[in-house]
């Protein structure tokens, strides 16, 4: 089954090779020190979604310990009883939750660069005394299967939503496919059981019963399980109750990637907003009327370096056309910032008429970076560089200075009294298709990103998450 849908996938579905390039495609030699692209964003599907309103109005706040690997951003979850922790990819760019599921049955295709890079958590459904297969009548067997993905099982047997939407129906939900904007695939079947969380004061935990997730036995580029933040009913602040609220995070810089001393708080509930200092720039998030379980934000200019000129950015990137194409997805699950060509072009001309070091061609071949430059460290220690900042503008006159390690990185350590830094956003791949850019974790690195879903909009605070964190104590010495 799993290869059958692999070759739909790949033969029928030139749609879901969609936006995110990655950079490891062009990188067959394998010596690139920072990640590929986690996808992200999933299959955009139209959906009309009424979020589960039969919560209890307050929730108590949620904090979770992120931990950084080389391309995103890993959640522990504890599932079950008793209960098995799982890390997945916390990801804003789609709904549903999964973990990788069975025995020793899992199996992952195409995932050869992870395999000796994960220790593979994998959830015994058989060990859970409390899981129990999601029913057909459920709405979330509804919301997975309410797509066009010709993919889905329940599509490729023939069996319409309307079947699914007579509620009298007790079958348990059939399997389901669930594609990434990236080209990752997984398939499994929706299951219920118990999730444990962490409360906002150590020892707190809370019980979640019949939390929905999926238990995927095959995926085809997608090795470690994901936790969706988006906004539809599937996802985990939805069934939690804090979609009304909000959440936050503060991501670690790259150079603790893989580092088990250090993690970062994800905040859910109203510590997230109140904790916010006076100095937090607010964006409003936009609907996209065609993707509206994504978030989006508008980006008006961009200036480089102290000049107080903006270069405008195309008005795509802060606006809708009338399918609900356009806008900038804020997405943890794609590592690099996207932007639309002919404007990346501009970006990358503009920088190379300001910085003045020697090019580095064959590390841009290598990586598929397209600007990469030689910058002396003397005896090979790093010293401070002359890249010009990075300035984004945001709707509502949010101005946010990129910290410097967000854009120009030491693709490795120096040699010869020089190190190689490359620019790490990415041009979106043509089609108009899907939102006009992405926003990803890399630039979002050393930020308070507070999603504030109660007044629809999206804060940013330069902050040094590793302090932040030391402070909270999650720094072990
Ligand atoms: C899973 O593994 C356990 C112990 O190895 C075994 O008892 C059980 O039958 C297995 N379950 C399935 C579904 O394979
Ligand atoms: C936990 O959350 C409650 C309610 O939001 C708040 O009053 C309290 O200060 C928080 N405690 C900590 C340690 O953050
Ligand atoms: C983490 O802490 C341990 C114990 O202090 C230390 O040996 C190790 O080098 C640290 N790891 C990193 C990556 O800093
Ligand atoms: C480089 O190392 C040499 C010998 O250790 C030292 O004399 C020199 O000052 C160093 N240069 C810089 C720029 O640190
Ligand atoms: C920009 O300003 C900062 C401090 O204001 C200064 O250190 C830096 O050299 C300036 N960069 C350029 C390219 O002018
Ligand atoms: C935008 O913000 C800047 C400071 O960041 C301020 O000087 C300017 O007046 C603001 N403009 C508007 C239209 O609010
Ligand atoms: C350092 O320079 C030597 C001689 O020019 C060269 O052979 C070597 O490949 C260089 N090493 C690196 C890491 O660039």
């Amino acid at each position: 089954m799993a290869i059958l849908i692999l070759l739909f996938f790949l033969v029928v579905n030139p749609l879901f090779h969609l936006h995110f390039s990655l950079a490891r495609d062009s990188n067959p030699n394998g010596v690139l020190v920072l990640g590929l692209s986690q996808s992200s964003a999933s299959l955009p599907i139209p959906k009309d979604h009424k979020t589960s309103l039969n919560r209890p109005t307050e929730v108590l706040d949620m904090v979770e310990q992120l931990r950084e690997v080389r391309d995103g951003y890993l959640i522990p979850l504890n599932i079950g009883t008793p209960p098995q922790a799982i890390q997945v990819y916390m990801d804003t760019g789609s709904d549903l939750t999964w973990v990788p599921c069975g025995n020793l049955s899992f199996e992952c295709m195409d995932c050869d660069d992870y395999r000796n890079s994960y220790k593979l958590a994998i959830f015994s459904p058989s060990q859970s005394s409390s899981l129990y297969r999601d029913s057909c009548a459920s709405p979330f067997c509804v919301d997975i299967h309410s797509s066009e993905n010709s993919l889905d099982p329940c599509t490729v047997a023939g069996c319409s939503l309307s079947t699914l939407l007579k509620s009298a129906c007790s079958r348990p939900c059939p399997s389901f496919a669930y594609t990434y904007g990236a080209g990752g695939v997984v398939t499994g079947t929706l299951t219920r059981d118990t999730l444990r969380v962490h409360g906002n004061s150590s020892g707190v935990t809370r019980e979640i019963p019949k939390f929905s997730f999926g238990c995927v036995g095959s995926t085809y580029r997608e090795p470690i399980g994901i936790a969706g933040f988006g906004r539809g009913a599937l996802s985990l602040p939805s069934q939690l109750g804090f979609l009304q609220k909000g959440f936050s995070h503060c991501f670690l810089a790259f150079k603790y990637a893989n580092n088990p001393n250090i993690s970062s708080p994800l905040v859910l509930g109203n510590y997230a907003l109140s904790s916010s200092k006076d100095s937090m720039q607010f964006t409003p998030m936009l609907k996209s009327p065609m993707f509206p379980n994504y978030y989006y934000i508008g980006l008006q200019a961009i200036t480089v370096g102290n000049s107080s000129t903006r270069t405008e950015v195309p008005s795509s990137l802060s606006e809708f056309d009338s399918l609900g194409n356009g806008g900038m997805l804020i997405d943890s699950g794609t590592t690099y910032t996207h932007l639309p060509e002919p404007f990346y072009s501009q970006l990358l001309s503009l920088l190379q008429g300001v910085i003045s070091y020697p090019r580095a061609n064959e590390v841009e071949t290598r990586t598929g970076f397209d600007l990469c430059y030689k910058v002396p460290s003397p005896n090979n220690t790093f010293t401070d560089d002359h890249f010009p900042p990075i300035t984004f503008h945001f709707l509502n006159n949010v101005t946010l200075v990129l910290p410097q390690e967000n854009h120009f990185y030491a693709m490795s350590a120096p040699a010869n009294s020089t190190v190689v830094k490359c620019l790490l956003f990415q041009s979106m791949d043509e089609g108009e298709y899907g939102p006009a850019g992405v926003f990803g974790s890399f630039q979002q690195q050393n930020l308070q990103v507070v999603y504030d879903l109660e007044k629809e909009r999206i804060g940013f605070q330069p902050m040094d998450c590793a302090s932040a964190a030391a402070s909270q104590g999650l720094h072990k010495k």
